[in-house]
């Protein structure tokens, strides 16, 4: 493919995907489209901007017919030379000088004057790292986890917790024909708001997030007590909650983070090691069907909004800036404000609400 003329941005999706990335790439295509800009895609996320670099051409016609789509049309990694972060809250990476240069050297042999970057922290952190290099950027947030401190709220996220809130619809019946106790487990790495969200409108009984220490004696006091009366229980729980060793590390594979895996049944176990045989347990883990399918229209909506505003902030020059919502209007703020975590408080009014309906939560 030869490389495009005239004033062409780049744009890529880095990180986990999430539903409404597409949503998002469309709307920049089409939005910019009307301004007289021209589009490639680099694919794989930063990977397609180094050697051999991957991109492709984006016109109205590649972005037909995505907007309700799954998934990302560009690919997406969270892992390679350019990983922006490393496991740990508010750990980032340091990109080496020289895989910086290479981007920028390849943008110029592109043509390509500048980039759309959607992505998380790790991306964000990755995207002011190559705009020192004077690279002109423009940040769009994603997250499912909703976990990022310069936004009211991340496209993605609506839809992992419908995803997660319908799972435990479903688990409901199940639990209650059985008299089980299940452990459903969602997303949430540092950040427990799919958990809360999903556990709240989901009718889970208890609330178990990453931001707080879990007292097993007091959760398994409160099932006793519900099970005088209750017999069946659901206890959402997040992936990232404390519960010691119950992180791994894969070394072959080099991620920007460390692999999560199987919060719900350590305290399966947990449980079970104090009170054997007293509760009948089981475990579900939405895992990451919470990232899959089709955005639910919130998320369409802000991803276009986003969009749309990313592209209107790159034609007026503000580099270096990330768009964000705030009191549902869209806005600006700097990508490095924008990367701290934002983290679920006992303040929280859905955190209050559970308290007050009587959900154990940690
Ligand atoms: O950060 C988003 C997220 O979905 C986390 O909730 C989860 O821990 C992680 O990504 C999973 O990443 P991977 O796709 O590498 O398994």
């Amino acid at each position: 493919m030869a490389p495009p003329t005239g004033r062409t941005i780049g744009i890529l999706t880095s990180g986990g995907d999430c539903a409404g990335l597409n949503t998002a790439i469309a709307s920049i295509v089409n939005s910019g489209l009307r301004l007289g800009y021209t589009f490639v895609g680099f694919e794989k996320g930063w990977e397609g901007l180094l050697d051999p670099v991957m991109y492709r051409k984006l016109d109205a016609n590649s972005v037909r017919g995505i907007n309700h789509l799954g998934g990302t049309i560009l690919r997406t990694t969270n892992r390679g030379r350019f990983a922006g972060k490393v496991g740990g809250k508010g750990g980032y990476n340091a990109i080496p000088a020289d895989i910086l240069k290479m981007a920028v050297g390849n943008l110029n042999k592109l043509a390509v004057e500048g980039l759309i970057v959607i992505g998380g922290d790790g991306t964000l952190s990755a995207a002011m790292q190559l705009s020192q290099f004077g690279v002109p950027i423009v940040g769009v947030p994603k997250s499912v986890d909703n976990d990022l401190s310069g936004t009211d709220a991340t496209f993605g996220f609506s839809t992992a917790v419908s995803v997660a809130l319908d799972a435990m619809d479903k688990i409901h019946t199940t639990a209650s024909s059985h008299e089980r106790i299940f452990l459903v487990e969602c997303m949430g790495r540092h950040a427990g708001w799919i958990t809360l969200h999903a556990g709240l409108a989901g009718n889970a009984n208890a609330i178990l997030l990453p931001e707080f220490d879990l007292d097993v004696e007091g959760l398994i006091n409160f099932l006793r007590k519900r099970s005088r009366t209750m017999h069946s229980s659901i206890i959402a729980v997040a992936e990232g909650l404390d519960l010691g060793q119950q992180q791994s590390r894969v070394p072959s594979i080099k991620t920007s983070e460390v692999r999560l895996h199987g919060a719900a049944d350590r305290l399966m176990d947990a449980v079970e090691e104090r009170v054997p045989g007293l509760f009948e347990l089981r475990t579900v883990v939405l895992g990451h069907t919470q990232r899959g399918g089709a955005p639910i229209a919130v998320d369409r909506l802000l991803a276009k909004r986003f969009g749309v505003a990313a592209m209107e902030a790159y034609d007026a020059g503000r580099f270096g800036m990330m768009v964000r919502l705030k009191d549902d209007d869209i806005g600006l703020t700097t990508m490095k404000r924008a990367r701290g975590l934002k983290l679920v408080t006992p303040a929280d009014p859905y955190y209050q609400t559970a308290r007050k309906l009587g959900v154990y939560i940690n």
